[in-house]
């Protein structure tokens, strides 16, 4: 980061003592102002709930113009990564910095195909679950467990621990997610297969049987991978910044990572994608396209408490450029499925439309993000909606570790522990509860 030539000033109208604070600027974005010296001079806080104006770390992965609607990765506009590269590749740039050579690519595919399986007594663990378990649920506490696996690779300070649980955690999520939804059906696990693509090797997991051979689809394996790329990273979000802080106390990787899964399957956050097609599905058996007007004023009315799940971002006020290549996904998936009348997909370009020309969701800036359509695209993939968080959290894993590590790595980080404004009560005293009221 480099110090800005221009200082801020913050100075109080009480006449106490003003104080000069840093202004330091990045390689694009907005500049920051430097208050770590406040509290110690000042004695007060900042105050910042849902850290609107707030930038918690200086970070060299993910770059989001949120009014133009830019996303990069490692400097790479996210619709060039999705268009000309695969999942794998994204992964070695978003952990290294750099996309690989051929070569490069070779050796880091080699390693992850290799460290796909995972350990058979994770199959117990699952034992433990009903049937019917929430797959995020079984999914938060699987990566937790993989912990009690690697003691080789649980120190967060050691670069190779780092390296090797990285790999293993890339690895393995394609693996715990498709077992998670194996046990759910009742169908037995299916083992991974090196002569598979990443994305290739998961739709194996999840469709085949061990009763018939099963060929994936290449243009939803293309369809799947794009997926994955279109969620590896997104700079601080809420289960970005979980990772974080999780990290920060020196916690194990797969720990850390695991916290990250608890976030993600928030509503708000990477639930989003359900509920977004749980919406659609329940406005479809409301009576579909007619209905919308009806829908639509309902989320404009406070008192109804319903959102337009798909709809806004903390960051973009123009349209998410991961949700127009997925509204593209969507076509290329249910054109080559001969799905195009897909009523649900028609039922989302309309709902689409009329929000983007309603002044209530121009006036908040209130466009289409990542999970308007990518619930539709799994759904017609044959991926069950309860499963959808769990995909979005096998792509996020990378960009989580890829954060993880740059925090570890970076010689000024601390242990993150905010404080607060206290407007609780005052120091009383414990009165015995016979005299109590
Ligand atoms: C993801 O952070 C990331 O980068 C996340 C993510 C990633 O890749 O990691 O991009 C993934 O989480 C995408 C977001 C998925 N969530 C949803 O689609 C759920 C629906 N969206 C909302 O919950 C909301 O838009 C948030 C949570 C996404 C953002 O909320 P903010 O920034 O806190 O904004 P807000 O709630 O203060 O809303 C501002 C106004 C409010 O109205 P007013 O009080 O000003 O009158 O817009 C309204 C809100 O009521 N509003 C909505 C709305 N989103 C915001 N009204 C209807 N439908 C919505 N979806």
């Amino acid at each position: 980061m480099t110090p800005s030539d221009v200082k801020a000033t913050l100075s109080f109208s009480d006449g106490s003592p003003s104080m000069e604070l840093p202004i330091y600027k990045g390689t694009i974005g907005p500049d920051v102002i430097d208050i770590r010296k406040l509290y110690g001079q000042v004695g007060k806080f900042t105050y910042d709930p849902g850290f609107l104006s707030t930038a918690s770390c200086n970070s060299t992965i993910t770059y989001i113009d949120g009014d133009k609607g830019e996303l990069l990765y490692r400097g790479y506009p996210i619709e060039q990564l999705a268009t000309q590269c695969d999942f794998l590749e994204t992964c070695y740039l978003l952990l290294n910095g750099e996309l690989p050579t051929g070569d490069q690519k070779s050796e880091f595919s080699h390693l992850v195909t290799h460290h796909t399986m995972v350990n058979e007594q994770m199959q117990f663990f699952l034992r433990g679950f009903r049937r019917d378990a929430h797959p995020m649920a079984i999914l938060t506490g699987l990566v937790g467990a993989l912990s009690a696996f690697y003691h080789d690779s649980t120190d967060i300070h050691n670069p190779e621990h780092r390296a090797i649980s990285a790999i293993r955690l890339i690895a393995k999520m394609p693996t715990l997610v498709s077992m998670a939804y194996k046990y759910t059906v009742g169908q037995p696990y299916i083992y991974p297969k090196n002569d598979l693509s990443y994305a290739g090797n998961f739709m194996r997991m999840m469709f085949a049987t061990p009763c018939e051979e099963y060929a994936p689809n290449e243009v939803l394996v293309r369809a799947m991978d794009r997926i994955f790329i279109l969620h590896a990273d997104h700079e601080q979000n809420a289960s970005t910044s979980t990772v974080r802080l999780c990290g920060s106390s020196g916690t194990n990787p797969f720990a850390a990572i695991a916290a990250g899964v608890a976030c993600l399957w928030g509503p708000a956050h990477g639930g989003a994608n359900e509920a977004a097609l749980n919406m659609l599905e329940d406005m479809q058996k409301a009576g579909g396209v007619e209905k919308i007007g009806e829908f639509v004023k309902q989320v404009k009315d406070k008192n109804s408490g319903i959102k337009l799940m798909g709809f806004g971002h903390r960051v973009y006020k123009n349209y998410d450029p991961r949700a127009k290549l997925m509204r593209e996904t969507c076509h290329e998936v249910l054109d080559a499925l001969g799905l195009h009348d897909d009523p649900i997909f028609k039922l989302a370009m309309a709902l689409e439309k009329i929000a983007l020309e309603d002044e209530y969701f121009v006036a908040r800036k209130l466009y289409p993000n990542v999970d308007f359509y990518s619930g539709i695209v799994q759904r017609a993939i044959g991926i069950p909606v309860t499963l959808f968080t769990a995909i979005f959290a096998l792509a996020r894993t990378v960009g989580w570790i890829a954060q993880l590590n740059e925090m570890i790595g970076d010689p000024e980080y601390k242990i993150g522990r905010p404080r607060q404004l206290f407007t609780g009560s005052t120091q009383r005293q414990v009165v015995s509860i016979d005299k109590r009221g």
